[in-house]
């Protein structure tokens, strides 16, 4: 693409209503991160050079949002909704500050590629007006219709407008539309709000340009790159489509998904090499897993970052701020939450280790808890490098055990504990000899007398 500019616009200020849903629709997650945020990227990465995103009124998250993906964004609020050229021209002094070309993207299509946006954009350096994202999805309704001559598109009719005829269509707007800088905005402030829903529809750029000689184009994808999110429903079947691309991802990547349609991925996912991920995992936002970790069946990790060679799972739990060490491991039914472990530290059965670290080559005993909340504050726990709690043990907040020291399984650590030592932190144990046969004695003769009152 040649260096003419490019002010995109995303329109995020629709209700959602069909969500039925309170938060805002474009805030709602497709793998990991929000629908917003999925266009924004995408909007970034296709030569954009300057976004302006139009939110609703009292929309303050979705503002934020939009600056926290895209910080150079202008947002615009569009005071009452009424129909998505009326969104667009929300932007107008966007619009006027800018000469290159003008992309219009709906905030609730999520799946949309860089590369399907910059080729939207190339007929206009061919001439056209505008450009249409076209494509022919399996269930067209609630679609608008593209009305053809040849290869121009005469007009797109709103489905709640269309006649019998026209709803027969399979071509349908993807929602994306390119338009040439030079007209965009005569075009735009000419759209009425003469239809069936009393509301300014940019698909009537088209018929507006048309009658002014201006020639109108359409590009035609895939349908999943737009799908267009207006129900749960369509969440999930976007959710199902994202989840696809991933997985393709990794596996491209080298990482070895044993059955990658049981695991499921975050945008931001990041594996090293030679990872294995065995079935059924699921990754949260913000998980890196470095070079030759193994990641156990039935694992959710989330906000982690899992060092090399280390081993989790199967059934561990990592939270965020879970830090990994080199060649930890990190076993059945554990739980890890703002902990860091060091190289080659283990925690491998039924454990909960928040607010903590451990040192290199630390064993964490089966059953052993990190006492880290009061009922009002978090405190953390330190064990020292080599240390060695025993099994069933609870470290009580704040509290350190230090290096190379041993914890007596079954204690409940209240004190610091120095390097080197051995605390043992439990009831002493009672032997009574004979106690046992005593007792059976005792209830047989029971037995007996209620037997002979039969
Ligand atoms: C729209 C198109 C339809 C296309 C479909 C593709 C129009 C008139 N119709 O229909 O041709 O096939 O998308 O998905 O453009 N919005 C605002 N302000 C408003 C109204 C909408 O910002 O006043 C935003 C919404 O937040 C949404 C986008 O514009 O992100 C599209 O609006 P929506 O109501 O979902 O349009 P559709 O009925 O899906
Ligand atoms: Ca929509």
């Amino acid at each position: 693409m040649e260096a003419r500019t490019c002010l995109a616009i995303v329109l995020a200020a629709g209700e959602g209503t069909r969500m039925r849903s309170s938060r805002p629709k474009v805030l709602h997650p497709v793998a990991g991160r929000s629908l917003l945020a999925h266009v924004l990227a995408a909007v970034g990465e296709a030569g954009v050079t300057s976004t302006a995103v139009v939110i609703g009124p009292g929309q303050e998250d979705v503002a934020a949002e939009a600056k926290r993906v895209l910080p150079g964004a202008a947002v615009f609020v569009q005071r009452e909704r009424k129909g998505t050229a009326h969104a667009v021209l929300a932007a107008k002094s966007a619009i006027e500050r800018h000469p290159g070309d003008i992309l219009v993207v709906y905030g609730d299509t999520p799946l949309i590629r860089p590369a399907t946006l910059a080729a939207l954009r190339a007929p206009l350096a061919g001439g056209a007006a505008i450009a249409v994202l076209a494509f022919r999805p399996s269930d067209p309704a609630g679609y608008g219709r593209l009305i053809m001559a040849g290869d121009e598109v005469t007009a797109i009719r709103e489905e709640a407008d269309a006649s019998a005829h026209e709803r027969a269509i399979g071509l349908c707007n993807g929602g994306i539309m390119a338009l040439a800088g030079k007209s965009a905005l005569a075009i735009l402030e000419r759209i009425g709000d003469h239809n069936r829903k009393k509301e300014f529809y940019l698909t009537d750029a088209v018929e507006i340009a048309r009658a002014s000689k201006l020639r109108v184009v359409a590009v035609e994808v895939e349908e999943d790159d737009v799908r267009g999110i207006n129900t749960k429903k369509e969440l999930a079947e976007a959710e199902a489509v994202a989840q696809q691309r991933l997985r393709r991802a990794a596996l491209d990547a080298g990482v070895t998904l044993v059955a990658p349609d049981t695991v499921f991925l975050s945008t931001d996912t990041r594996f090293g090499k030679d990872v294995v991920v065995e079935p059924y995992v699921v990754f949260g936002e913000k998980v890196v897993v470095d070079d030759g970790a193994v990641i156990h069946a039935f694992s959710h990790l989330a906000g982690a970052h899992v060092g090399k060679g280390v081993s989790v799972g199967p059934f561990a739990r990592l939270r965020p701020g879970a830090k990994l060490g080199e060649g930890a491991r990190i076993g059945n039914f554990v739980e890890v939450k703002e902990a860091v472990f060091g190289a080659g530290a283990k925690a491998n059965h039924l454990s909960y280790i928040g607010d903590a670290s451990v040192g290199d080559n630390a064993n964490i005993g089966a059953g052993t808890i990190t006492c880290n909340y009061d009922g009002s504050a978090k405190h953390r726990t330190e064990v020292g490098k080599n240390a060695f709690i025993g099994s069933n043990s609870a470290l009580v907040a704040p509290v350190s055990i230090g290096d190379g020291a041993y914890v007596g399984s079954g204690s409940v650590i209240t004190a610091d504990v120095p390097p080197d030592s051995l605390a043992l932190a439990r009831g002493r144990q009672v032997i009574k000899e004979g106690w046992a046969s005593r007792l059976r004695a005792l209830k047989s003769i029971v037995k007996k007398k209620a037997h002979s009152r039969d």
